[in-house]
């Protein structure tokens, strides 16, 4: 194993993109962020240098940080902010660890702008389960807005509206030739007929949710959030926030052309999106076609959701045998989480929500309310003040989760957590509400990666437990929660640590569809979490 030191100064860039020229905040002056390069096993090292005006945090988002909490990023969950003109060195092991993951901004809408793709290859002599591919492509989904994230994000808090709608989507930070003043600004990937290619794709985006797709060429998905699956050949692929696919592509021997790949946002809820697709240009020549001559992704439509679930349920880990974290068979833990938005159930539709805002979401009828003390902090030295240990195991008032009539569910901002014994086996049900707009949550679990070992519609019932797969599971660390419809998850808590769980849609966790996990130490000497590292940044 080596170690990977990374540099990140965090900075304002001038930019220019839809005619419009503004500053954003990157690392090193780079939109998409840098890409870390490492194998599976290595350090890495990440000193990270604050040179702008806003606090920041970095979070590794999939890396499950095996007894080094304290470097997972969310902030005032595992750290205060990095203030203006101080550094943090984020400092972990990729143990156990492989695929495709990102990096971004833990911290206000500042993800936006601030994240990257992490690359994590097998050790050296160890191959791919499937053939090599000629090429491999990093593919970063992102969202462009011609103002400021951090200005819009308290606009729309202090607002109560729905979310803003973002000016373009962007692939590797291109929007495509189909936006106003946007004709240049493209992702060109030349290809060599007869060859394949790995495309390692990644939503970025804050809001939106999306099916990706290339024009007369399926895709043969190899690995979801990092980890293999049983190759699974689709024409689309489902990606939320927070989410990560690597996926085939073979290019045919007579391939002469041009074709479009790219963007279309999937979007239950009936809400106000962008609806321009973005593309990029997968290019078997030089030959230059008007670009109206190109064909397009046949991409599912932006309520398409049986294709979505149909997706989801085809998933199915490649070996679990090799990747030595066995699916649990049996629960210590159960846990049932309602997972939803408030605004209809409270009186006059207004919901006092954390932090001061005018909208509010919740898990089990609590707003995660943003601490002042780091929470980890607070677990770590039993500290009072940051958070209280009483989350509910299940929802205080149960109800008919997908149907009517609404009960009132004004939830109160709290900051709470679920404390969790040492290696326990958790179960995990989480039930999507459809109090208001229905809508499909990504849900990001910190600090482990999760099987994914039920999905079904309406209210999750105790028989529904007879039929989770619990021989090949995907293993996965954000899972869609269907609109109306549970998701059940089952991981080992052998990771001691503070864990935040949230929706990965921003405005959600902004409305605090977030709470956290702690994990307590266990009583050997090796199950215990270090101490903090000097530098942490002070509350
Ligand atoms: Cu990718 Cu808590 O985040």
């Amino acid at each position: 194993a080596t170690t990977r030191t990374y540099d990140f100064k965090l900075q304002n860039t001038t930019i220019t993109k839809l005619c419009k020229t503004r500053n954003i905040i990157t690392v090193n002056g780079e939109f998409p962020g840098p890409t870390i390069y490492a194998r599976e096993g290595d350090q890495v090292i990440v000193n990270v240098t604050n040179q702008m005006q806003y606090n920041v945090t970095i979070h590794w988002h999939g890396i499950r940080q095996h007894f080094s909490c304290w470097s997972d990023g969310p902030s005032y969950v595992t750290q205060c902010p990095i203030q203006p003109g101080r550094s943090f060195t984020y400092n972990f092991t990729l143990y156990q660890q492989k695929g495709t993951l990102f990096w971004h901004a833990h911290i206000s809408w500042l993800r936006a702008t601030v994240h990257g793709a992490i690359v994590i290859h097998p050790p050296i002599g160890v191959p791919y389960p499937y053939p090599s591919p000629h090429e491999e492509h990093v593919i970063v989904l992102g969202e462009w807005w011609s103002a400021d994230a951090e200005v819009l994000e308290k606009q729309i808090l202090a607002s109560g509206g729905a979310p803003n709608v973002s000016d373009a989507y962007l692939i590797n930070g291109h929007p495509g030739p189909l936006y106003n003043c946007s004709k240049q600004d493209t992702y060109l990937l030349n290809v060599v007929p007869g060859k394949s290619y790995l495309l390692r794709i990644i939503n970025a985006a804050l809001n939106i949710e999306h099916f990706f797709g290339i024009a007369k060429h399926d895709l043969t998905v190899v690995a979801v959030d990092g980890e293999y699956i049983i190759p699974l050949t689709t024409r689309a692929i489902p990606i939320a926030p927070g989410q990560t696919t690597e996926a085939l592509i073979s290019i045919n021997k007579s391939c002469t052309g041009r074709y479009y790949m790219g963007l279309g946002p999937y979007m239950f809820a009936n809400v106000s999106i962008n609806n321009v697709p973005s593309y990029a240009i997968l290019s078997c020549s030089n030959s230059s076609l008007s670009s109206s001559s190109i064909l397009r992704p046949n991409l599912p439509e932006r309520n398409a959701t049986s294709f979505l679930a149909n997706y989801v349920r085809s998933l199915r880990s490649l070996s679990i045998a090799d990747n030595r974290m066995p699916v649990p068979q049996t629960v210590d833990k159960s846990l049932l989480y309602t997972v939803g938005l408030n605004l209809e159930a409270c009186p006059n539709k207004i919901c006092g929500g954390p932090n001061n805002t005018k909208f509010q979401a919740s898990i089990n009828n609590v707003t995660f309310q943003r601490p002042s003390l780091a929470m980890l902090q607070a677990f770590f030295f039993s500290q009072n003040g940051s958070f209280t240990p009483d989350f509910p195991d299940r929802p205080i008032h149960p109800f008919d989760y997908t149907g009517n009539p609404i009960p009132n569910l004004q939830s109160l901002p709290a900051t709470k957590a679920n404390v969790i014994s040492f290696n326990a086996n958790v179960q995990l049900v989480l039930q999507g509400t459809s109090l208001v707009s229905k809508e499909n949550h990504p849900i990001h679990l910190h600090g482990y990666s999760f099987y994914v070992v039920g999905y079904g519609n309406g209210d999750f019932n105790l028989s529904d437990s007879a039929n989770f797969n619990l021989l090949n599971p995907p293993l996965l660390n954000t899972v869609g929660v269907p609109a109306s419809g549970w998701v059940a998850i089952r991981f080992k808590a052998s990771n001691p640590g503070v864990w935040f769980m949230h929706c990965h849609l921003e405005i959600h966790t902004s409305w605090g569809l977030a709470t956290a996990l702690a994990v307590r130490n266990g009583d050997k000497e090796d199950e215990v979490l270090p101490g903090p590292p000097a530098d942490l940044p002070p509350c």
